[in-house]
């Protein structure tokens, strides 16, 4: 996606990705502050270990606990986040109509950061975890509120207008659900959103979709979170379409 991005700008960059052992991280970050760097993203497990080898975080990085994107400002490093605003983007462009409650399945990094974007948009939040402890700790600690059910048995589903699955279930396993109830009722015209995108269409959203909901993939965020990192490091912007003709044909 970024290298398709620097193409389309004209710019001689390329984006590579390393393999950093959790004990190195502090010192792989070094290499980020020479000159040559516009920054890099991170992903599991360096999102949270990274923090303390910052110079300086955003709040909404903060908030989420999270950092997916460093940005290198002459020899300093600067954390953010861009996968709540890629996710909020990816769901209002997948036809989401604000209604009833949003339902998140899920309480790791990628809850946090739909926590952070349906709150701010000033939506009830429930959330339903595996571990129904983890559940609250994330609420407790992002300070917001919201009910947490211990089993999807306890869950009103009628009233839910947006589910959204952050949990990993699904992830390359077509028989997989993170439902562990049969498929629902929601509130008529929901939206069933699913952060997973490998397979693209998980069993939640086939079966979504057969009845009828509304349903999005979870490539529009990957898309959305890199373009709106690819615009930090290198103050252009690239059309979402640039990077998502570059990722969509390897996620069949
Ligand atoms: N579309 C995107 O751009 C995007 C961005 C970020 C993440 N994601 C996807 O989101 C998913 C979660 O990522 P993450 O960073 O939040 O991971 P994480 O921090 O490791 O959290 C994983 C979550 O999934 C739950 N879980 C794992 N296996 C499960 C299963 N078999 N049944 C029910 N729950 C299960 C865990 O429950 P416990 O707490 O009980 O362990 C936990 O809540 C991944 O598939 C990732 O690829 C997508």
């Amino acid at each position: 996606m970024h290298n398709a991005a620097f193409q389309h700008i004209g710019m001689k960059g390329v984006y590579q990705a390393v393999d950093i052992e959790p004990s190195c991280l502090g010192k792989s970050l070094l290499r980020l502050k020479e000159p040559d760097v516009l920054g890099a993203n991170l992903s599991l497990p360096h999102k949270e270990a990274v923090v303390p080898f910052l110079d300086e975080i955003e709040p909404v990085a903060r908030r989420i606990g999270a950092v997916n994107t460093i940005i290198r400002k002459d020899s300093k490093l600067l954390g953010t986040n861009t996968d709540a605003d890629g996710f909020y983007q990816s769901l209002m462009e997948g036809g989401y109509q604000p209604q009833g409650i949003a339902l998140i399945l899920g309480a790791g990094g990628a809850a946090r950061a739909a926590v952070h974007a349906l709150s701010q948009a000033g939506l009830t939040l429930w959330i339903q975890n595996r571990t129904p402890e983890r559940a609250q700790q994330l609420l407790d600690s992002m300070q917001v509120e919201g009910r947490v059910f211990a089993t999807q048995q306890e869950v009103p589903f009628s009233e839910v207008g947006l589910l959204v699955n952050t949990s990993s279930a699904g992830l390359s396993n077509l028989q997989e659900t993170p439902l562990t109830v049969p498929f629902p009722e929601l509130q008529s015209g929901a939206t069933v959103y699913d952060m997973v995108y490998k397979p693209l269409y998980t069993r939640l959203l086939l079966e979504a979709n057969e009845q009828g909901y509304n349903t999005v993939t979870g490539i529009g965020m990957l898309v959305h979170q890199a373009r709106l990192a690819f615009e930090r490091w290198t103050g252009q912007s690239v059309p979402a379409s640039v990077m998502f003709d570059a990722v969509k044909d390897t996620l069949q």
